[in-house]
């Protein structure tokens, strides 16, 4: 799923180059990554199939070359004609891998992560596509170490054949109830990676959201098809309501008949969701800070300074993020990067 705005990492992530495709950390876009992460999957028991994107369209080029820069000759680029969130883009790639009359089981994943164990994430890879194949909806987990209020939390119950049974899914939290989830202490973070089989993910979508379902398979039911380019209709599209994978069924599932699952990621992982997951997962000086590009910090702390075109300086600050960008500068208290999406929002109003 590689079509979000990643709008709390402006000024840096534009509507034209998303934060998806930024290289933020390492060599390769948190695309590019992506991509080569499931590049261990296969195994005796486990065939994998090419990958499908699911995008915005008017990424497609830039969508393609990345692919092809990390040696992937993509077999389907599914193209939305504007964003309607991950409920949408997931049935899509849903319906494209029952396209060959086989019930495949998918690994959705974000393309806005880091991971640094690649052989860790691939056991539990392996672990949940296994559980998939039998029927289960398996979201990977992750041990949270603060309240962030930009993920989903998780309530799993240990099982007698080792997978953890969801018994409570509660997209992002307020700080409150975060902290408290986090003192309880039987809570994981969803990392937004789900294995389930196409079908599965149909089946809940028809009972969840059937509004939801109903338009986006009218959209690809009138699909064209463009060398790799796979579009969905544009009017019809335009009437699918816009979701999240985690509002529209993961938080509906627990207690359903549906057989919610989680394997516990413990691979390094970081969603560089905002700001100041970016200054959490960077390398930081004897004074905590994380840099970019030519900066001079004096008696600064905690903070986060990213220079794309300038010198930039502070003298004094803790816990402060500086992005610098040719026409467009934040500063930002670091404990609010979630509030950035705010500005980017009265932008789009202006116009
Ligand atoms: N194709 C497509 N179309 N992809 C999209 C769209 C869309 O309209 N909107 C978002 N995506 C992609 C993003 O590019 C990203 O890779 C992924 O789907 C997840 O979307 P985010 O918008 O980044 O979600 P989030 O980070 O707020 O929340 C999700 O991930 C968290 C962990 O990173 C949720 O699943 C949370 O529960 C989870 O904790
Ligand atoms: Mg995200």
């Amino acid at each position: 799923m590689a079509g979000g705005s990643g709008t709390r990492l402006w000024p840096l992530s534009r509507a034209g180059f998303p934060k998806q495709f930024l290289v933020l950390s390492g060599d390769d876009s948190l695309f590019q990554q992506a991509a080569q992460r499931l590049a261990g999957l296969a195994a005796d028991d486990i065939a994998v199939a090419p990958l499908v994107v699911v995008g915005n369209a008017e990424h497609r080029f830039l969508t393609l070359e990345q692919l092809r820069e990390i040696g992937h000759e993509p077999t389907a680029v599914l193209l939305e004609p504007s964003g309607r969130n991950t409920a949408p883009a997931l049935t899509l790639g849903a319906l494209q891998a029952l396209e060959g009359g086989v019930d495949p089981v998918l690994v959705v994943t974000p393309a806005d992560q880091t991971v640094a164990d690649g052989a860790a994430f691939t056991v539990a890879l392996q672990d949940a596509v296994r559980a998939a194949a039998d029927g289960a909806i398996v979201i990977l987990g992750i041990t949270p170490d603060r309240p962030e209020t930009g993920y989903g939390y998780i309530r799993a119950e240990a099982c007698a054949d080792g997978l953890h049974k969801v018994a409570r899914f509660v997209e992002k939290p307020d700080e409150e109830t975060a902290r408290r989830y986090l003192a309880e202490g039987d809570y994981t973070w969803n990392s937004g990676m789900f294995v389930l089989r196409a079908s599965t993910w149909m089946k809940a979508l028809d009972k969840f959201r059937p509004d939801i379902a109903t338009t986006t398979r009218a959209a690809w039911a009138v699909r064209q098809h463009d060398a790799c380019f796979v579009r969905p209709g544009k009017a019809e599209f335009a009437h699918v309501p816009s979701e999240s994978v985690d509002y529209a069924v993961m938080e509906q599932c627990p207690g359903s008949e549906f057989d919610i699952r989680m394997v516990a990621l413990d691979a390094g992982w970081n969603d560089l969701g905002a700001w100041d997951a970016v200054w959490q997962a960077g390398t930081k000086d004897a004074a905590g800070n994380t840099t970019t590009g030519d900066v001079m910090l004096e008696d600064t702390r905690n903070t986060l300074v990213h220079a794309t075109s300038r010198l930039v300086s502070t003298v004094g600050l803790s816990n402060i993020v500086v992005v610098e960008t040719p026409d467009a500068v934040l500063v930002a208290d670091r404990s609010r990067s979630q509030d950035v999406k705010r500005i980017v929002n009265r932008l789009t109003e202006k116009g």
